[in-house]
């Protein structure tokens, strides 16, 4: 069985594939033999939101965006300068629907605001957004490191109890607006476009909301090596999953796996076989990924590793 089967991606446009796991663990590693799989029965894109460069080098990407080898379109998220650009709308936004704040310094709160907690989350989350609404069929997402990952993924759902808060607000405001207006029998705007932009982004977020939680549009994989760590965040990560998003991992892999004679050589062996045993209890299809022998540098690496993939459904 290929990695691809154990997904069965068939619902689409796009099918999301989100692999996770703590840096280091192989993800953007497994990122791209995933994207090789699936770009050969459709268009696929390779999003990356880590912001450690690997995908770019591997694929000798030049620039942020581009065709790779094997007709995959790669896109490398740059996050400092969305946060630049995000924050920028913002001002704009405000300035546009609350004019009368104009006399305070925007930009300097747009400034501020770059290091706001959960910005970084927010850019992330309008990327994959947009990469839904790319035209792909499969849309493979490089997560950046674990916390900020279930971050991003917990944030449509908080978006929306804010919202829901927001527009019950503004439309007591809108309604005392006319009342009052109407009282002094004066004519005024109904259309808030405040109101539309708050109606427009709970529809936006809603809908993203529904489709990382659907098991059909969403593939999770969680990539782990036998260590202690690595095993405990795929732990923390499927947890997650089940009970913030009601979803299960479609695929767990355990990748560097060494040969039993030579991990028993580095005392790990114990560790190792631990490591699989639990993979297996989660009752998702799982894989085994071969360590190289060497570190994977380049796409030929890789390449050679879909030959020490081994994949099992419960
Ligand atoms: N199966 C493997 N065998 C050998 N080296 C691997 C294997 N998988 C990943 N690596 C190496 O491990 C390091 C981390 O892999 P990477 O895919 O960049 O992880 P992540 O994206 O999770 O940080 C890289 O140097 C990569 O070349
Ligand atoms: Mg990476």
């Amino acid at each position: 069985m290929s990695l691809v089967d154990a997904l069965d991606p068939r619902a689409c446009c796009p099918h999301l594939v989100m692999v996770m796991g703590k840096g280091g663990v192989g993800k953007t590693t497994l990122s791209i033999l995933l994207a090789m799989e699936l770009s050969s029965s459709g268009k696929t894109m390779l999003l990356s939101l880590d912001p450690a460069k690997h995908l770019a080098k591997y694929l000798g990407l030049e620039g942020e965006a581009g065709e790779v080898e094997g007709g995959i379109y790669v896109k490398q998220v740059s996050v400092e300068k969305e946060v630049e650009r995000i924050t920028s709308q913002y001002a704009d936004l405000i300035r546009e629907l609350m004019p009368s704040l104009s006399v305070l310094n925007l930009d300097s709160a747009a400034d501020a605001l770059k290091y706001f907690p959960g910005v970084e989350e927010e850019v992330l989350l309008r990327r994959l957004e947009e990469a839904l609404k790319s035209g792909y069929d499969y849309v493979v997402v490089d997560t950046p490191p674990t916390g900020v990952a279930l971050r991003t993924l917990a944030l449509p759902k908080l978006y929306l109890i804010w919202l829901d808060k927001l527009i019950e607000i503004r439309e007591r405001i809108v309604s005392l607006r006319y009342a009052i207006a109407r009282t002094l029998g004066r004519r005024v705007e109904i259309r808030d476009k405040a109101l539309l932009k708050l109606y427009e982004m709970r529809d936006k977020f809603g809908a993203l909301g529904e489709v990382l939680s659907s098991s059909s549009r969403t593939s999770y994989v969680v990539v782990a090596t036998p260590e202690p760590l690595p095993m405990y965040e795929l732990r923390e990560t499927v947890g997650f999953l089940r009970s913030r998003l009601g979803v299960d991992p479609k695929l767990l892999v355990l990748n560097k796996v060494l040969p039993e004679g030579l991990a028993a050589g580095l005392g790990q062996l114990g560790v190792q076989r631990r490591s699989l045993e639990e993979l297996k209890s989660f009752g998702a299809s799982y894989a085994v990924v071969e360590h190289l022998g060497r570190p994977t540098e380049s796409i030929s690496d890789i390449k050679e590793l879909r030959s020490r993939v081994r994949v099992w459904r419960p």
